[in-house]
């Protein structure tokens, strides 16, 4: 596990993490970037035939324009406090995307942090969550070899070194 400063498009790896939302209808943030990096109309159209994706999963599409294989779409939860099944929501995306990794055989990924933007989810309680997450996967034997956490600034990335050191 490796903690990357920067873009997540710009990743050489096999699978991109999207943090989507429930329409899979494109964004802004991490969503609108891999949109536009992967090709904007292509990467709607797959998401369309999908027909959206519910809190705490996570469905695959190809990464067209991207360098990678497959987009995960994971829809994380809105914040709303801590009280409405968030926590639990948040760490089924990333045990989703593990074991997803896993039948497909890939050997790398890159998460955003899933929610901790617009979805206002606290960086420093979904860093643990989802190093520990990813820990427990890796734990059970996976194909992955490297799992990248993409944190778009320093202060993100602050709450992630700490547990990988
Ligand atoms: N690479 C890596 N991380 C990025 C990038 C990028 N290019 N752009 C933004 N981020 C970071 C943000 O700084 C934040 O820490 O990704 C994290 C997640 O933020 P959001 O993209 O806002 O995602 P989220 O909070 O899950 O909200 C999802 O936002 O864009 C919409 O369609 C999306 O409705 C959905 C909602």
């Amino acid at each position: 596990m490796e903690v990357v400063v920067g873009d997540i498009t710009r990743l050489k790896v096999e699978v991109v993490v999207n943090a989507a939302n429930q329409q899979l209808a494109g964004g802004g943030g991490v969503d609108g970037a891999i949109h536009r990096a992967a090709g904007y109309e292509q990467l709607q159209q797959a998401c369309r035939k999908l027909g959206g994706c519910p809190t705490g999963q996570v469905v695959v599409t190809p990464a067209f324009n991207l360098s990678a294989r497959y987009i995960f779409h994971a829809v994380g939860p809105i914040w709303r406090g801590g009280g409405s099944g968030e926590q639990a929501l948040l760490a089924s995306c990333y045990r989703q995307a593990m074991v997803l990794a896993n039948e497909l055989g890939v050997s790398s990924i890159a998460f955003p942090a899933i929610s901790c933007g617009v979805y206002g989810y606290p960086s420093e309680l979904a860093a643990p969550l989802a190093v520990f997450e990813v820990q427990k996967q890796l734990d059970q034997g996976s194909s992955l070899q490297h799992v990248i956490f993409c944190c778009f600034d320093e202060v993100i990335a602050g709450y992630y070194r700490p547990l990988l050191a």
